[in-house]
């Protein structure tokens, strides 16, 4: 088994706690001979920040862009809510994102059986809920130029974020997109708001000519995304893959986690183009939520959405899986059996801590 590479980015909160999760499942899988991965650990966001000044140094950055994936965990906090714009502990994931060239964000949102009476929706409305939302993760007003705060001199200021897209980067998600609906159901959404901006009548024009073209046997529907939004808690199983651009995957996936049961659940993977020579994408899988300033340092964190992340690392990074299969069936038998963190918990279950919740899981591998 040839040795596989992994930077350890724990970040800051209960990224700390749920990373734990991450190393000691992966210590298990080597020593049961499963892996051979060697980690390395860096430091991102507020972490970075105490220790260098910066959300992420460029030696950890030098680390991510060699990695063979990148684990991420959650960055942020009350702490830094005052450092400069440039250097908060956010502006390290976007860094990440942006300089590994992470254009597809994949989150994908499943209700585990179990976890079907633990949504604050209705059962028959999320029970064998399976969709992908596709985000597009470079570009858009995140990225944007210009993006900056004037001082108009009259006691008021003038803020500007600037929503950029051009037709390669429209292109290039929406064939992600399409490709995985065939792996699917084959239906893909496509979410945008072309009754007022003009970055969505483009994104529209562009995904509509590539299903055109390449994907005529996928089923493209076309959706605003504010109605996008109220459909996903009215109907979501009416959804297979919805691709949008970063800002709208941003909001739309932090709903669909809900669907889930918790934040807490929802992993993801935030891919790059594959490689000319090596077909190799750069990839670093962090899970959706972020550092949950209030519970961090309890040991109450919910780590499936980290461990459920690397379980994307073992199937789209490592070709493992079969693996990847195995855990997150561990994580669908530790939830059969009752296992819950105060996240998800519900009546007649068992409340587990953090490392209670990862040694479950472990122990089912
Ligand atoms: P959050 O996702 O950190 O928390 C929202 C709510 O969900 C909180 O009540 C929290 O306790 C709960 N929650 C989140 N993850 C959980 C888990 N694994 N187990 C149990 N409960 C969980 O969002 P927020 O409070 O708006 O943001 C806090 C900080 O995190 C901010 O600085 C924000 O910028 C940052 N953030 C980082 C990321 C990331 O690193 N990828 C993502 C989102 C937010
Ligand atoms: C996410 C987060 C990030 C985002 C922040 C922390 C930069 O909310 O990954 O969903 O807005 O993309
Ligand atoms: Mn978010």
């Amino acid at each position: 088994m040839a040795q596989q590479n992994l930077l350890l980015l724990p970040g800051d909160g209960i990224g700390t706690e749920i990373m734990a999760e991450v190393e000691k499942l992966i210590a298990h899988l080597n020593a049961s001979g499963q892996s051979d991965f060697a980690t390395d650990t860096g430091l991102v966001g507020g972490s970075a920040y105490d220790a260098h000044g910066v959300a992420i140094s460029e030696e950890d950055m030098a680390k991510a862009l060699a990695a063979d994936a990148v684990l991420f965990g959650a960055v942020g906090g009350p702490k830094w809510d005052d450092v400069p714009y440039e250097v908060r502990p956010e502006a390290g994931l976007l860094r990440l994102r942006k300089d590994m060239g992470l254009f597809a964000n994949l989150r994908p949102a499943i209700c585990y059986p179990a976890l079907a009476d633990g949504s604050s929706l209705k059962r028959e409305v999320v029970e064998g809920l399976d969709i992908l939302i596709v985000r597009e993760l470079t570009g858009g007003v995140y990225f944007g130029e210009p993006k900056e705060i004037h001082d108009l001199g009259n006691g008021q200021k003038r803020a500007i974020d600037t929503q950029v897209y051009e037709t390669y980067e429209i292109e290039r998600i929406a064939r992600v997109a399409f490709d995985l609906a065939k792996t699917r159901d084959n239906r893909v959404h496509s979410s945008e708001k072309r009754n007022v901006m003009k970055s969505g009548v483009l994104w529209h024009e562009v995904v509509s000519a590539i299903h055109a073209n390449e994907y005529k046997d996928v089923q493209l529907d076309h959706i605003l995304a504010d109605n996008c939004a109220m459909q996903l808690v009215r109907n979501p199983k009416q959804f297979d893959v919805i691709v949008t651009d970063n800002l709208f995957g941003d909001i739309l996936s932090d709903a669909a986690a809900m669907l889930t049961g918790s934040l807490g659940m929802l992993p993801s993977a935030s891919l790059g183009a594959p490689d000319a020579t090596t077909g190799k994408r750069k990839a670093l899988y962090e899970p959706v939520h972020g550092s949950a300033p209030d519970i961090s340092g309890q040991g109450m964190a919910n780590p499936i959405a980290m461990i459920a992340s690397f379980a994307m690392a073992l199937r789209y990074s490592f070709e493992m899986v079969e693996l990847a299969d195995k855990v997150e069936g561990a994580i669908a038998s530790v939830l059969d059996e009752g296992l819950r963190t105060g996240d998800i918990m519900q009546d007649g279950c068992k409340k587990v801590s953090t490392s209670e919740m990862g040694d479950a899981i472990i122990a089912k591998l």
